[in-house]
């Protein structure tokens, strides 16, 4: 085998070998099964931590420039010149933890965690939960396309296949239906804030006044506006420090994609069949109902 590359293995073989915590399956460039357990059991919440939470595609690293912004007052100097996994490190991880425990207080942290795998040491603590969620077709769809560009996720062999793989659950950081449905719980309780990527982007000022004042920081109107232009689509796409054109190809193949892809609401149209689309709305119907919210992808 000398003289052939991981890749060209990898490329061969097209299997990864994820990492599996409690069931489920993480994406294994990153993590281990000792660095989710320490998250899970060990690591150290802190009353003043604000947490970004999501499912996979949901909106996560949009977030994070919001949340970055809104922390150093409206400056975008600290967002383009120091990359989002260190401003904003996620400590499910083997680097990022190294990140997270050296962090000076307040911290801001991410993660994709279900629930029932957050930090046990939160129960109890004052720390903040952002929670962004999104509607779950153009999450599969934009995951489709992700798992294409990045190694350490499974090529999918079709758009059909993977849209069986994401109804069933069986894809990287579980089921969507399971991740929401358990953090959708904590709705209505102080220290979580559950925001929609489709209110970001009908009203992304609106939304990151109401974020500052979840996160108790205010800023003034000239603030606000350079979080709004900062956060948008063409000035993330523009920046290396969250465009994710920084990764090494063997992680992230930007030849196979683009991770700031299209950045709009409703893509899924552009690829489910009229059958997959009512097949998916029954089993979303199922494995949502009982729940009281109104989710702006819902039909009325
Ligand atoms: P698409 O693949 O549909 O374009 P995550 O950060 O959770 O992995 O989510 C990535 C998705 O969020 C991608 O969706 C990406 O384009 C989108 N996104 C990131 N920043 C955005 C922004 N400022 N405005 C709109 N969409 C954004």
């Amino acid at each position: 085998l000398q003289g052939w590359s991981s890749q060209a293995l990898r490329g061969q073989t097209m299997a990864v070998d994820y990492v599996t915590y409690q069931g489920i399956k993480f994406p294994p460039a990153y993590n281990s099964e000792r660095s989710l357990c320490f998250a899970h059991k060990e690591f150290q919440v802190q009353d003043d931590d604000v947490f970004n939470v999501t499912y996979p595609k949901s909106g996560t690293v949009w977030m994070i420039e919001i949340l970055s912004l809104i922390r150093s007052g409206g400056d975008p100097a600290w967002n383009r010149t120091v990359l989002n996994s260190t401003r904003v490190p996620w400590f499910t991880t083997r680097l990022g933890l190294e990140s997270a425990l050296s962090y000076p207080r307040p911290r801001l942290l991410t993660c994709h965690l279900p629930i029932h795998l957050f930090p046990t040491s939160f129960i109890g603590s004052r720390a903040k939960v952002v929670y962004t969620l999104r509607n779950p077709k153009d999450v599969l769809v934009s995951y489709f396309y992700f798992s294409k560009m990045c190694s350490s996720y499974e090529d999918p062999k079709s758009f059909e296949q993977f849209l069986g793989d994401f109804l069933s659950g069986d894809v990287p950081h579980g089921s969507w239906f399971d991740h929401v449905r358990g953090w959708m719980e904590m709705k209505g309780k102080e220290n979580f804030f559950f925001i929609t990527y489709e209110e970001l982007q009908q009203d992304l000022r609106g939304s990151i006044q109401r974020l500052c004042q979840f996160l108790e920081q205010e800023l003034d109107d000239g603030a606000i506006n350079s979080v709004v232009e900062n956060a948008s689509f063409r000035a993330m796409k523009e920046n290396k420090m969250c465009n994710s054109t920084l990764l090494p190809r063997d992680i992230m193949d930007q030849d196979k994609g683009t991770f700031l892809r299209k950045g709009i609401c409703g893509d899924w149209k552009n690829h489910f069949t009229v059958a997959q689309s009512e097949a998916f709305d029954r089993i979303y119907q199922d494995r949502m109902a009982g729940l009281p919210e109104a989710f702006p992808w819902e039909a009325p």
